[in-house]
């Protein structure tokens, strides 16, 4: 069964709500113009919590083909927890994706494996698909513990979703010392390590859920080096950060990312 290429542009704290709606438009354009096929190469944007509602209208209303998410949950049901937003509200606002345990939140805010598969199981509880974010910062990689070491993240930030869930859900290989540093990893490294982390899923959870979930690069990646990732087998699509704030460059990719 061939896995549709997904490609999320995590906006990161960037763009507010006004600057969001002609960031999307212009996206929306550029793929129109492209005649971009969303069934074959998925193309999702994960603004702002503020951003949301606007976006929503906006792709509802003038019926845009970008797909949207939201860059985290709260694990906990709505209630007395100051500042969270519950997955519940992120589905009713046709939210379809959600990062989770992306680096700047486990490195920021202390995010671990356990909380992070928490958040994930509330995403799915909602119907929404959680990228559930691994990676190696530098000091790791150069110890040549990469692979043990995102393999372990996987083990904890599954912890608890069934083989279903799993299955629907998506993870981002996205080494930390790769993120906005503009230090690519080789297709090579992209390819030794989502194999990886498709073969524990395999050993997890067999090999039709192996075979279903997607595995997404991140790091640095832009339409210069977005093929040659895409080719590598395990990798099924990229997760972006800067260059997605560039709409013509993030349709390029997006069209790159199709064949
Ligand atoms: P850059 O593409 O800016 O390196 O960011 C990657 C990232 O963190 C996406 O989540």
């Amino acid at each position: 069964m061939a896995r549709t290429p997904l490609i999320a542009g995590n906006w990161k704290m960037n763009v507010d709500h006004v600057a969001a709606v002609s960031l999307v438009q212009q996206l929306d354009a550029a793929l129109v113009r492209d005649e971009h096929d969303q069934e074959a190469a998925e193309v999702v944007v994960l603004p702002p919590f503020t951003d949301l509602r606007s976006v929503q209208v906006l792709v509802d209303g003038d019926d845009l083909m970008v797909r949207y998410g939201a860059q985290d949950v709260s694990a906990h049901e709505p209630g007395a927890r100051t500042g969270e937003i519950a997955a519940g509200f992120l589905a009713r606002l046709g939210v379809r994706y959600v990062t989770v345990g992306h680096s700047e939140r486990r490195t920021h805010h202390h995010e671990d494996d356990a909380t992070v598969a928490a958040k994930a199981s509330a995403a799915l509880a909602a119907g929404i698909t959680p990228i559930i974010c691994v990676g190696e910062d530098l000091a790791v990689r150069q110890d040549r513990r990469h692979v043990e070491h995102v393999v372990a993240q996987v083990d904890g930030s599954l912890d608890g979703l069934s083989a279903d869930q799993v299955a629907g859900s998506v993870i981002a290989y996205e080494p930390v010392w790769a993120i906005g540093t503009g230090e690519v990893a080789t297709a090579a490294d992209a390819q030794e390590v989502c194999s990886a982390i498709r073969q524990r899923v395999v050993a997890l959870h067999g090999d039709d859920v192996g075979e279903r979930v997607r595995v997404l690069y991140g790091g640095s990646v832009k339409s210069s080096n977005v093929a040659e990732l895409m080719e590598q087998v395990d990798v099924d699509g990229a997760l972006v950060g800067g260059a997605c704030l560039d709409p013509e460059e993030f349709a390029r990719i997006a069209g790159l990312a199709r064949s």
